[in-house]
């Protein structure tokens, strides 16, 4: 599939940013030259996804494409019982509002912004238990998307096991920075949690991509298949959401699949509420042909390996330049770090949402701020939450810009450090109550 894509002016991109209150997400997609804001969702479907979009069974109950795609699910990833979702966010929910009740302790691999909401909107706390390295930016551990276990430990020992309905991980941490956690990490977390009664459960929205560094990094599985890492790393945890939007190279569409059978049936339960029949939930008959032929392609060894090296290519490009980005590179993204970018900017004024701003204003390319202004605010407080890590993220969808696309995205980053000095940061002007970096609106901060 091809599209034609336009090159605005640097005047006509001023006046698209300011009405779209300096937040990325609200310019519209016709007004972008090169859009790296998000991997999900955006990628090209293959020539057999498209052919299977023609196979859709839209029987509203037991479409054929359902029992493909449970078929499929349970093969990859191993696990018992599948609902699909509409998409990630939906599984999250169902599986929050199955699980958490007031008062209780998620501990996690660092958090992130919708899967956090769901947790505590069923009335639960996050609390992060990532590896130290996970917040330093300059950090070259393979794996720092690893859990410290000392943190987990100290926390069951706190707030006791029964007040824990689960421990959150996720494959490539996304807000570190698209960082891998490791078999042995996973094995260990099972190892502390099974004897103390407590789940274990994944984000496998990257997991395949996971799978992959684990191949390249860990000891012993230089020569197990990426099908093979992932459907081992899966059996040490009790179920899985998955937003099927970026590994599995669909459009739309996500998943909840759990191996304890009363589980699932709450589950099964609620999914008629919330998204639809468990077995469409919330999706057509063909979006579900599509994901389960994706699902077959995302494992490819030659796919991910070139998914994987042209994010490192742009990362690598911008390195030469002495541009700070997250290392080591992560497997959906580079993220610039925003904070050695513009020294200059408090943190208080948007350092990585000015980055994404002012990138736009200079090339045309989207990107995404994932720093003050994703974080939001303390519930208690109203302050914002100032993580250690603000970063703007490039975004690489799967199968869709060439190699001299990233050329012409590293150009453009140097284009903005070349002038860093000279560049102010924002104040926030709008901001809904939930996921407020979706929908925020921002000002220049004036020079008087
Ligand atoms: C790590 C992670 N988990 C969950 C989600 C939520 O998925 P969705 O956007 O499909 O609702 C996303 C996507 O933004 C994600 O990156």
């Amino acid at each position: 599939m091809v599209e034609p894509i336009k090159m605005q002016s640097r005047e006509e991109r001023e006046i698209a940013i300011e009405a779209a209150g300096f937040n990325t997400f609200l310019l519209r997609s016709e007004d972008v030259y090169i859009d790296l804001l998000t991997d999900s969702g955006t990628n090209a479907m293959s020539d057999r996804q498209w052919a299977g979009m023609l196979l859709g069974d839209e029987a509203y109950a037991g479409s054929r494409n359902f029992y493909r795609l449970e078929k499929t699910i349970q093969n990859f990833y191993g696990y018992k019982h599948v609902i699909p979702t509409h998409q990630g966010r939906g599984a999250e929910h169902i599986i929050s509002r199955a699980l958490i009740r007031q008062g209780h302790f998620i501990p996690g691999n660092m958090y992130f912004t919708t899967t956090r909401l769901h947790q505590e909107l069923a009335g639960g706390q996050f609390v992060d238990v990532i590896i130290d390295e996970a917040h330093d930016p300059t950090s070259e551990h393979p794996f720092k998307g690893n859990v410290s276990l000392q943190k987990l430990e100290q926390l069951i020992n706190k707030v006791g096991a029964e007040n824990i309905p689960y421990v959150s991980l996720a494959g490539t941490v996304n807000m570190a920075g698209g960082q891998p956690i490791s078999m042995a990490c996973v094995k260990a977390v099972r190892e502390l949690c099974k004897p103390k009664g407590i789940r274990v459960y994944l984000d496998a929205t990257r997991m395949v991509e996971n799978s992959f560094f684990i191949q390249e990094r860990e000891e012993d599985f230089s020569d197990k298949s990426i099908e093979e890492i992932l459907k081992e790393f899966c059996s040490y945890t009790d179920g899985a959401w998955m937003s099927a939007k970026k590994d599995s190279l669909v459009n739309i569409g996500g998943w909840l699949a759990i191996n304890d059978h009363d589980v699932f049936e709450l589950a099964r339960n609620m999914v008629v509420i919330y998204e639809g029949l468990h077995t469409y939930g919330g999706l057509a008959g063909r979006d579900l042909e599509a994901l389960a032929i994706g699902i077959e392609e995302s494992v490819l060894q030659e796919h991910v390996r070139s998914r994987v090296d042209q994010v490192r290519y742009l990362g690598n490009l911008l390195e030469t330049w002495g541009i700070p980005i997250v290392r080591p590179v992560g497997g959906h993204a580079v993220y610039l770090n925003a904070k050695s970018f513009f020294p200059h900017i408090p943190q208080s004024e948007f350092p990585a949402q000015t980055l994404a701003a002012e990138l736009y204003i200079d090339s045309g390319v989207r990107s995404m701020e994932r720093g003050v202004a994703s974080a939001g605010r303390d519930e208690k407080t109203g302050e914002h939450k100032y993580p250690a890590l603000e970063l703007t993220r490039l975004t690489i969808p799967r199968r869709v810009y060439t190699q001299a696309h990233m050329d012409v995205v590293a150009e453009a980053v140097k284009s903005v450090w070349d002038k860093r000095d000279s560049i102010r940061g924002l104040k926030i002007v709008y901001e809904p109550k939930y996921l407020r970096f979706f929908q925020a609106r921002f000002k220049r901060i004036s020079s008087s």
